[in-house]
């Protein structure tokens, strides 16, 4: 979910731009929650001296980039969900890194060939199942979620929302258009209400007995539990790891890209590679509850205890390259509808 735009940062933000004499700093765009990225950006000041101006912004990355050309002061884009990654590359607003940090920590799935993007962290799109009403086993593959057993049991966000249109991307990947659009219709027929709120207000429906069974990614199962109200929610649910049926769990990522026109270009590197260390991993799995990715590092002791699974090996390029068709899909079965 995207924060609400911050003056207070962006107003940092533009001091740094009118007193270009301070050389050490690194300035970020970023899609993601100001209380994520904090305890990363206080940890890589502590280790480089390096300033952080942060503008958290939520939505119009690409425009604003656009807008701002070469004067541009992002030195990097901070974002979750490959999609977006991939429309600030393909706009032409960011440059490849070469690193040998980079390519030691970052695995080959979770970074663009060319070094226009590199993954951070990753999240699983999973299964929130009611405790009480859905049994051991009773799901365990994407595919099965268009099955009749499931007629309304199950609740979603809405199918065009990034994260949905990723999993419909890698439903293709797997099985081709014709049958996508099958398990679409099939899914949707077994909706308990039409789509809807975000992946936790399908949780709170399940606690509240509207329906057994929803879509939502690992972490929001972290966010549940440390907030009063929601917590009762997560406490209803546990999570189940499907699988597609010739492959893995489907997973996404969040990431960081260098700009085009980055004035701080050994800064932003720094940072990059800062955040792909084993400190800056557990510091970001533990202030968000996803998993890290650089080798020898491990998932929060909450979050590995949801549970172990095989990430699905989809090139995630791929996946980008397939969300028109993907939401094309989507809107012809009219998910939502
Ligand atoms: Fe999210």
């Amino acid at each position: 979910m995207f924060a609400p735009f911050r003056t207070i940062a962006i107003t940092a933000l533009a001091g740094a731009i009118a007193a270009p004499a301070i050389a050490e700093e690194v300035n970020l765009y970023s899609y993601r929650q100001p209380e994520l990225l904090k305890p990363l950006t206080d940890a890589f000041t502590e280790e480089t001296g390096i300033r952080v101006n942060v503008a958290h912004l939520d939505k119009g990355m690409v425009e604003r980039l656009q807008a701002e050309g070469d004067r541009s002061p992002a030195d990097l884009v901070f974002t979750v969900d490959i999609s977006r990654l991939a429309a600030v590359v393909e706009a032409g607003l960011t440059q490849p890194v070469e690193s040998e940090t980079l390519l030691a920590n970052v695995p080959d799935a979770y970074h663009d060939p060319d070094g226009h993007w590199w993954g951070l962290t990753t999240r699983a799109r999973v299964v929130y199942a009611s405790k009480d009403r859905v049994a051991d086993g009773e799901v365990t593959t994407y595919e099965d979620l268009a099955d009749p057993k499931w007629q309304g049991r199950i609740c979603t966000r809405s199918g065009t929302h990034p994260y949905n249109v990723a999993l419909v991307s890698a439903m293709i990947h797997h099985h081709g258009e014709d049958y996508t659009k099958t398990w679409l219709e099939g899914v949707k027929s077994n909706l308990a209400r039409k789509p809807q709120g975000n992946d936790r207000a399908q949780v709170k429906a399940i606690w509240a007995g509207e329906c057994d069974i929803s879509l939502g990614n690992t972490y929001y199962m972290g966010a549940m539990l440390q907030d009063d109200e929601q917590k009762e929610w997560a406490d209803s649910v546990r999570l189940i790891f499907p699988v597609f049926e010739n492959g893995g769990a489907h997973v996404n990522i969040s990431g960081v890209a260098m700009t085009k026109a980055a004035p701080n270009r050994e800064n932003a590197l720094k940072m990059m590679e800062f955040l792909t260390s084993p400190k800056a991993q557990k510091i970001y799995a533990q202030a968000n509850f996803e998993y890290p990715i650089a080798p020898g590092t491990e998932a929060d002791a909450l979050v590995k205890s949801w549970g172990s699974f095989t990430a699905d090996d989809t090139n995630l390029m791929d996946l980008a390259k397939l969300r028109p068709d993907a939401l094309k899909l989507i809107e012809t079965v009219d998910f939502d509808g």
